[in-house]
């Protein structure tokens, strides 16, 4: 299994020549009630994030330098102080309560406690790309969205559903194989669990680190996708690494169909109240130190190891943690979606 992973990544990095391809895992640092990208300082935020990464991650941070503030970050990249979230997975009980679905480890990322896959890509066609600045922060996806919306253009967000165990099914890019691949929560059991992909604007305006929206100051290509090295619209010429997520959310225990609502709708819902799935979406603080990043995406780097940067087990990752500040339960049995108003979740 880790044979043909390790084979489809290197044939993959190979097919792209001098490209790098970060791929690496973060272990949580919390899940609670904080938003410091859309609600700063707001303790606590309207709903509940699964969170990793550096130390510096609290209700605000200071759009200085994040590599400063932080001293440690639950990623397997020990420079890499950058946070990222995206909002939880829930099971809705029949009785209307709610259960968390934990994350597992991606393949290649074993000792990751929770947490999530991170990727940086350098671009497909040997252009250069630009690394973020100290101060840089974004978001891909709309936690309102209840319908198929314009993301699903440049196959930037999608689910894959694992049909066995151990990542049965994964076959092929994200987002691109029908048969496992959809923009909405699969309507089947997924015995091997769902993934969430979550692929960021790779286009830069080239001056603002942040936008009141948190998507205006970066694009997607004007067409085709970075995958096919679509261009950067003149607006936003300066082309950036792609980011990109891989939660996978163990759904495993929640698969009996006598436990789904009795009209055979699938009963997984977001934090913030979304059963559709197409609210998904990603936050994303930059923080790594210096200019590593910058040289990491020159280099030809893939996976979890690469010369210029520096790594650090996850026994050691796994020690970084943050207290938590909100003070309510987000595990066991609730009555609600923590700070949704209504039992059933806002809609
Ligand atoms: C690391 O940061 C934490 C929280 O900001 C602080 O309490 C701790 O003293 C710092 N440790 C070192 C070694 O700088
Ligand atoms: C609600 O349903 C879940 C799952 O079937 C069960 O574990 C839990 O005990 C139930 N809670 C109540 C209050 O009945």
């Amino acid at each position: 299994m880790l044979f043909n992973f390790v084979t489809a990544l290197t044939l993959f990095a190979e097919s792209i020549q001098a490209a790098s391809v970060l791929r690496f895992g973060c272990s949580s640092i919390t899940v609670e009630r904080l938003d410091p990208l859309v609600n700063p300082g707001v303790n606590p935020s309207p709903h509940v994030h699964q969170v990793v990464g550096g130390n510096a991650f609290a209700a605000a941070i200071p759009s200085t330098d994040v590599s400063q503030l932080a001293n440690c970050t639950t990623c397997s990249f020990s420079e890499d102080l950058s946070n990222y979230w995206t909002a939880n997975m829930y099971f809705k009980a029949r009785n209307g309560t709610y259960k968390r679905i934990p994350q597992i480890a991606n393949r290649g990322n074993e000792g990751e406690v929770g947490g999530m896959t991170v990727y940086y890509t350098s671009a497909y066609d040997k252009s250069k790309v630009t690394a973020f600045k100290p101060g840089f922060r974004m978001l891909a996806g709309d936690p309102t969205m209840r319908t198929k919306a314009g993301i699903t253009k440049w196959n930037g967000i999608c689910f894959r559903c694992y049909t066995a165990k151990n990542f049965g099914g994964d076959n092929g890019a994200p987002c691109s194989d029908s048969k496992v691949d959809s923009v909405d929560l699969p309507k089947k059991a997924c015995p091997g669990g769902i993934r969430t992909t979550i692929r960021f604007p790779t286009c830069w305006n080239g001056k603002d680190l942040d936008s009141p929206d948190h998507t205006t100051h970066v694009s997607y290509p004007s067409t085709g996708t970075f995958e096919n090295s679509g261009a950067c619209p003149s607006t936003h010429p300066v082309k950036l690494p792609q980011l990109m997520f891989e939660v996978i959310w163990d759904t495993s225990a929640f698969n009996d169909k006598a436990l789904w609502p009795a009209d055979g709708s699938q009963p997984f819902v977001f934090s913030q109240g979304d059963a559709t799935g197409y609210g998904q979406h990603g936050d994303y603080v930059f923080g790594w130190k210096g200019d590593v990043l910058q040289k990491a995406m020159d280099a030809s780097c893939f996976g979890a190891t690469c010369a210029p940067l520096k790594t650090q087990a996850f026994t050691e990752a796994n020690k970084c943690a943050i207290q938590n500040s909100v003070n309510e339960p987000v595990d066991g049995w609730l009555t609600s979606l923590p700070g949704m108003t209504s039992p059933l979740g806002r809609k």
